[in-house]
């Protein structure tokens, strides 16, 4: 059962930029663990709602150093490369995948390998506060749906996608898709099992249409994936545009941009998610909005391997929804914390400019900063808009996804006691070890011991 109320100070994004904070408010959720209301401190009937909860023993109630954040919204990572997490981060992105990230992917045909993965990172990211994540799985069918009930069992909110690559030319033979017709069908009978799975699990769990990035699939395939996404309304996600490499090879190939290609193909919808998307143009980026698809901006990893820095504000500025992803192995990193830091990091970087031989006028690129308010939303409001679910927010309406944060081990010498200074203060400097609870759709995930 999800609990039926909890009360602490809370910080929210109701808009991108925009934080809301709220001092010791009652937060109400109903049977599906959905929050009902939020009684404000100065509500009348404040005191009476809180008496009710506590004589009936129904109210989680966090202390004065404990805050409410909502739970994070991971929109990229790839669940079978936690094994090589900070691992050869130094190679080029095509010789990573090609001698360290494919190798490993192709031991999960080992079911019990899988399952020991995943379990780990599930309960990782719990511990860290991620609520909701997009993974990508492998090519394996079975070890793709061990991650969707394990994702089940756990309580944690997994859109997950069975991997494809079927294109012999661009995977190599020990692992791909036996064949495009194979690739297809077994999306299919993917889509089916986790639809059947979802049905007994309260916070969801999503299938999601996935090739891996153009280079790796047929145009038969992305069409076929196309198809499908459409039959079963699916979510969708891939990679796009990521690097120099990936932008010019499918230039090269369909003689358009990645984004057009993918929208060709049918895989650009409200409910897909394309990670990285560094060298996308305003051209792109209109067609992004027109189909309100997501960016699943990945800061960590795009320091590795996207030759660039992602112009995030401006993206913004033309209306892209956008997320933040871990892009676990790409990125070293399983917390939204370490992303939401590189995120604004990354962005004064780019405003900045880097090379000093060039004059401070002509270094960086102006207007390009990002603060924490942003960032935040992007882990948090901003990942629900991009999966299209009432999730990211506290507020009524929205699923009861909530991490408690205790503050107790932050420096306090009574000054800088400021709302605005305290979520400074929690998205820069705490860990995981400072994540005391975490709840998704109102039931508890993770308590630290
Ligand atoms: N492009 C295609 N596959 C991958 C992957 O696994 N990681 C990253 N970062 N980019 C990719
Ligand atoms: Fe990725």
């Amino acid at each position: 059962m999800p609990i039926q109320a909890i009360k602490g100070s809370y910080f929210s994004c109701p808009s991108y930029g925009q934080v809301d904070y709220h001092e010791d408010a009652l937060i109400e959720l109903d049977d599906q663990g959905v929050i009902q209301a939020i009684v404000n401190q100065d509500d009348p009937a404040y005191p009476d709602r809180v008496d009710h909860y506590r004589s009936q023993q129904n109210l989680v109630e966090l202390t004065a150093d404990q805050y409410l954040l909502p739970g994070f919204i991971d929109t990229h990572i790839h669940a079978p490369q936690w094994p090589q997490a900070g691992i050869a981060l130094d190679r080029p992105l095509t010789e990573w995948l090609d001698q360290h990230t494919f190798p490993l992917e192709a031991k999960y045909a080992d079911l019990d390998f899988a399952k020991r993965v995943y379990n780990d990172l599930v309960d990782q990211l719990l511990a860290h506060g991620t609520t909701t994540a997009l993974y990508f799985a492998t090519i394996h069918k079975e070890a793709s749906l061990a991650l969707a009930k394990i994702c089940a069992e756990k309580g944690q909110r997994g859109l997950v996608g069975k991997v494809v690559m079927d294109d012999p030319a661009g995977n190599p033979d020990y692992y791909r898709d036996a064949s495009t017709d194979q690739a297809l069908a077994d999306t299919e009978d993917f889509i089916l099992a986790v639809r059947d799975l979802a049905k007994d699990v309260p916070q969801g769990v999503y299938p999601v249409v996935t090739p891996r990035f153009a280079p790796s699939c047929t145009d038969e395939a992305l069409a076929g994936l196309g198809e499908l996404a459409a039959k079963y309304n699916c979510h969708v996600q891939s990679h796009c545009s990521e690097g120099q490499w990936e932008h010019d090879f499918t230039k090269e190939r369909f003689g358009k941009t990645d984004t057009e290609a993918l929208a060709d193909f049918g895989l650009f919808g409200p409910k897909s998610v394309m990670a990285h998307s560094n060298f996308i143009n305003d051209d792109d980026a209109k067609i992004f909005c027109d189909h309100q698809t997501a960016v699943a901006h990945c800061p960590i990893s795009n320091v590795y391997f996207a030759n660039s820095v992602i112009p995030i504000r401006h993206l913004k500025d033309l209306g892209v929804q956008i997320g933040l992803g871990s892009d676990i192995s790409g990125g070293f990193s399983p917390s939204l914390y370490d992303n939401i830091k590189q995120a604004v990091m990354s962005s004064r970087q780019l405003e900045e400019g880097v090379d000093t031989r060039l004059d401070q006028d002509d270094r960086g690129v102006a207007n390009s900063r990002i603060g924490l308010n942003e960032a935040f939303y992007l882990a948090t409001a901003g990942g629900g808009e991009a999966l299209d679910l009432p999730i990211g927010q506290i507020a009524p309406g929205f699923a009861g996804d909530l991490q408690v944060v205790s503050t107790s081990k932050l420096p306090n010498f009574d000054i800088f006691s400021e709302p605005e200074h305290i979520l400074q203060r929690i998205l820069y400097l705490s860990n995981k070890e400072d994540i005391k609870a975490v709840y998704c759709q109102g039931r508890l995930v993770h308590a630290k011991g």
